[in-house]
């Protein structure tokens, strides 16, 4: 891969002696980074899994300490049995919560957003097993849980998933992990004390990011007071909405496509 080529100011070395170059802008990456859940069959380079990983690891944390830790997981004896392990859990989280939220038997047409989910969200778990790579974020905690201690690992897991994208590749956050907790410290060494804070699939996407769909700004971001949305939130032109949660059976709701998740 070409090297990125210093800006103004920064030295090859501030770049960690050399990283791929992006095929993406920042602005334009983070706004089209979408959970991909489909593959292709081909395995996610060392050079690559470098400079992501290396831009995970760039992420903040409180103090600076840097608690984040990333098991990753690509074709070795460990990692088949962590996918299997996670892919066991996942199918039975999915088919709980397929019938739950009635993804089951779904009557939306074939076509709609949430027909489209459904296939996907059952070809991932029916296939976890042969994602490229499993990356297992973990937070090393130094004192008991408290409300913000996510700050300091899930800015990673995003920075994770960015670098993904600037480089090509794609992946989704999922919390399969949590039913395999147990197993999966066993296996992996994982200490007393650090917190498997999610599963994170990565790939070469078989299909394309597209924009990322949400709520408008308007209804997000509020100014002076609660619930009233200053003047400047508008959205771009031709944004795309969705409604919060998962896609409606008609499909008539701009729902977040094929990619969207269970989460
Ligand atoms: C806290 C959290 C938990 C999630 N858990 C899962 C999960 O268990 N399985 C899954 O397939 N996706 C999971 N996701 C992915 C979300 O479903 C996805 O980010 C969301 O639907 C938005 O998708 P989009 O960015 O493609 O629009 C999770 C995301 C977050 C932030």
């Amino acid at each position: 891969m070409p090297e990125v080529e210093a800006g103004p100011g920064a030295s090859p070395q501030e770049f960690g002696g050399g990283l791929p170059a992006d095929t993406i802008g920042l602005l334009a990456g983070l706004t089209t980074t979408r959970a991909i859940r489909r593959y292709r069959d081909e395995p996610v380079p060392a050079e690559a899994l470098r400079a992501i990983l290396f831009a995970a690891t760039r992420a903040p944390s409180g103090s600076n300490r840097q608690p984040f830790r990333f098991l990753v997981l690509s074709d070795g004896p460990n990692a088949q049995a962590a996918k299997k392990l996670i892919g066991v859990a996942a199918r039975q989280v999915w088919q709980s919560k397929s019938r739950t939220d009635g993804y089951d038997g779904v009557d939306a047409p074939p076509a709609s957003p949430r027909a489209r989910l459904a296939r996907t969200m059952q070809h991932y778990v029916d296939t976890f097993e042969q994602v490229p790579v499993l990356i297992l974020p973990c937070l090393v905690r130094y004192r008991e849980p408290t409300p913000t201690e996510g700050a300091s690992i899930y800015p990673a897991c995003q920075n994770l998933l960015l670098a993904a994208r600037a480089l090509g590749y794609g992946g989704a956050f999922t919390s399969f992990n949590l039913a395999a907790d147990a197993q999966l410290r066993v296996l992996l060494g994982v200490p007393d004390g650090t917190f498997i804070a999610g599963a994170i699939t990565l790939g070469r996407p078989a299909g394309n990011h597209g924009p990322v769909r949400r709520r408008p700004l308007a209804e997000l971001v509020y100014g002076e007071s609660w619930g009233e949305a200053p003047a400047w939130a508008v959205d771009p032109p031709a944004t795309a909405f969705t409604a919060a949660g998962p896609p409606t059976s008609t499909g008539s709701e701009p729902g977040s496509g094929p990619e969207a998740g269970s989460g």
